[in-house]
């Protein structure tokens, strides 16, 4: 795997990959490499001739600054990740090799940003995400970029952008990784201490309690915002918030007839965390119990 730091080298150890008609996948990440970003590069490595991950932590998408201070760095074991899981170039620019003195352009999409994260981080967030996303797009020039359905605004007001300003990539969402107990990999879970990190398990079950409540028939977007809620309570954890909206406008429902995003927001300790799921009111309702099953047949 070749590391390159400068936009210059980047665009040339491109130009012969794209020259011979070869796909390029990019895997965009701010580093501190989990099992989430190894599945997006590894989907990658599966679909595309050359794999480009970059690692950069974007100054302009941190709301607090103390958040961006104590983001993880781990460059080192980083490489020996991405290698391992398949990529053939490391794009690891310096914060002043993309925003260099001067720098005073920025990439808003509006509306779909004013919401959920947006609307707790604030409009620098996701316009500092679509910025960075598209000089790196513009960089790697790349026929496919992944993404995790982790973040699914994220993904959302990405493919928002390719779609609106007519860009030539095609946008991938890849699933949640998940740790053994359920709870989706994070950077920030390493902020976590024993006792946060058992109650993080807030995140999850409350996704799963609201899960359930389909399964039993359940539709009103109230009552499962609430069994979600309810859940949460029970490890203690307060949610910054819990929205049941359209998959794709982000709008709120208030009836699950079709899948909808359910996405939830809390701090633990210090810790942001967020997850989400797409609830499904087709999955098939909870089998009955073999006795009922029978009563019911005789
Ligand atoms: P980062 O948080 O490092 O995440 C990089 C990519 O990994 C994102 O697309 C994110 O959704 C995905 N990801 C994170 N956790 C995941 C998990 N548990 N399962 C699957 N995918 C997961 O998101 C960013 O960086 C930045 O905003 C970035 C897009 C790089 C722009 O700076």
């Amino acid at each position: 795997m070749r590391i390159l730091c400068t936009v210059d080298e980047a665009r040339a150890a491109l130009q012969t990959a794209r020259q011979a008609g070869q796909t390029i996948g990019l895997v965009p990440t701010m580093g501190a490499l989990h099992g989430g970003h190894l599945s997006l590069i590894e989907r990658a490595r599966a679909e595309c001739d050359v794999v480009v991950v970059s690692l950069f932590v974007n100054p302009a998408q941190f709301n607090e600054s103390a958040d961006l201070d104590r983001y993880p760095r781990r460059e080192q074991r980083d490489r020996e990740l991405a290698a391992t899981a398949g990529a053939d170039l490391l794009f690891s620019p310096a914060v002043d090799e993309i925003y260099p003195a001067g720098f005073s352009t920025s990439v808003e999409v509006l509306g779909l940003t004013d919401r959920l994260e947006g609307a707790v981080r604030g409009a620098g967030h996701f316009r500092g995400v679509t910025t960075v996303v598209m000089k790196l797009l513009n960089i790697v020039s790349p026929d496919v970029a992944y993404f995790g359905q982790k973040d699914a605004q994220q993904a959302i007001v990405i493919r928002r952008m390719v779609e609106d300003l007519n860009m030539n990539v095609s946008i991938e969402a890849c699933p949640t990784v998940r740790e053994a107990d359920g709870l989706a990999m994070s950077s920030r879970n390493a902020h976590l201490n024993p006792e946060e990190r058992a109650q993080a398990l807030a995140m999850p079950r409350a996704l799963a309690a609201a899960t359930a409540a389909v399964k039993d028939g359940e539709l009103s977007a109230d009552v499962l915002m609430a069994t979600a809620r309810e859940a949460m309570s029970a490890f203690d954890v307060e949610p910054e918030y819990i929205a049941l909206v359209h998959p794709d406008t982000l709008d709120p429902i208030t009836r699950l007839e079709r899948p909808a995003l359910l996405a939830i927001a809390a701090r633990v300790g210090s810790t942001r965390l967020i997850d989400n799921l797409i609830l499904d009111p087709s999955i098939p309702v909870k089998p009955q119990s073999r006795e009922a099953t029978i009563a019911c047949s005789a």
